[in-house]
C-alpha cells in the first residue's frame, strides 16, 4: 500500500483491444461478490462522471482526432477525475476496486507504441496520479484474433482499434516488456483458454495475494 488512507485492495486488468480484459474484469467482480466482499468495477477511460466526458472525445471519431502529446493529457485529465472520484474514496472504505485499465494502458498505447513519448507518460503520472494498482492481471492475447473480435463489436467507440494490427503488436510487446518490469505487481494471463477457465486463474490469483496480504 502506498499512503495510509489505502486500507483496499485496487486491481487493474490490461491488454490489448479484445483480448477479453473487459469480461474478466465483469468475472471477477461477480467472484468477489459472492465471497461477500465489496467491489466497486469501473473502467478506463471513464469511471467518474467528468472522465467518462472525457471518454467520449478520446473514444470517437477520427484516428488523427488529437496529437499524440494531447491525447495524454486528456488521458491524465480522465484519470485524475476518476482516482479522486471513485478509486481513492472506495479504498478508503476498504473495498475491492477493480479497473478495466489503468495507468499502464498510457504507457503502452501512449507511450511504448511512440517510444519518444514514455517520458513524458512517466512524468505525468509522477506529477498528478501518482497511485499504482495492488496488482495487475494482463490478458495476453494473439492480436489477430483479439484485433478480430474488437472489430466485430462495432460499438462506434473503434478509434483505437482502427489504427490497425501492426499496432496492435507493439501494443502486445509493450505490455509483455512492461510486465518483465513490473513482475511483482502484473501477472501474466494466457487470454487463449476458455473464459470461465481464465477466470478460474484469475481468482485464484486474487485468493493469493488477499492470502499474502492478510
Ligand atoms: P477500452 O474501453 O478498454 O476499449 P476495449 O474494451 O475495446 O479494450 O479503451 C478504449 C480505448 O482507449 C482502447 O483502444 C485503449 C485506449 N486507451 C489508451 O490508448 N490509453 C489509455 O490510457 C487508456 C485507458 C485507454
Amino acid at each position: 500500500m502506498q499512503d495510509a488512507q489505502r486500507s483496499g485492495l485496487f486491481v487493474s486488468f490490461e491488454g490489448i483491444d479484445g483480448s477479453g480484459k473487459s469480461t474478466q474484469a465483469r468475472a471477477l467482480a461477480d467472484y468477489c461478490r459472492a465471497q461477500g466482499l465489496e467491489v466497486v468495477l469501473t473502467r478506463e477511460p471513464g469511471g467518474s462522471d467528468g472522465a467518462e466526458a472525457i471518454r467520449r472525445l478520446l473514444v470517437e471519431g477520427d484516428p488523427d482526432r488529437w496529437s499524440a502529446e494531447t491525447e495524454i493529457l486528456l488521458f491524465n485529465a480522465a484519470r485524475r477525475d476518476h482516482v479522486e472520484k471513485t478509486i481513492r474514496p472506495a479504498l478508503a472504505a476498504g473495498k475491492i476496486v477493480i479497473t478495466d485499465r489503468f495507468a499502464d494502458s498510457t504507457r503502452v498505447y501512449q507511450g511504448a507504441a511512440r517510444a519518444s513519448l514514455r517520458p513524458l507518460v512517466d512524468r505525468l503520472h509522477d506529477l498528478v496520479i501518482g497511485i499504482e494498482p495492488d496488482l495487475t492481471f494482463l490478458i495476453d492475447m494473439d492480436p489477430e484474433t483479439a484485433l478480430a473480435r474488437g472489430l466485430a463489436r462495432q460499438s462506434g467507440e473503434d478509434r483505437f482499434e482502427e489504427l490497425g494490427l501492426g499496432f496492435q503488436k507493439a501494443l502486445r510487446a509493450g505490455f509483455l516488456d512492461l510486465a518483465r518490469v513490473n513482475a511483482d505487481r502484473i501477472q501474466l494471463i494466457d487470454g487463449a483458454h476458455a473464459p470461465d477457465a481464465v477466470a478460474t486463474d484469475v481468482a485464484a490469483r486474487l485468493e493469493a495475494q488477499l492470502r499474502a496480504m492478510a
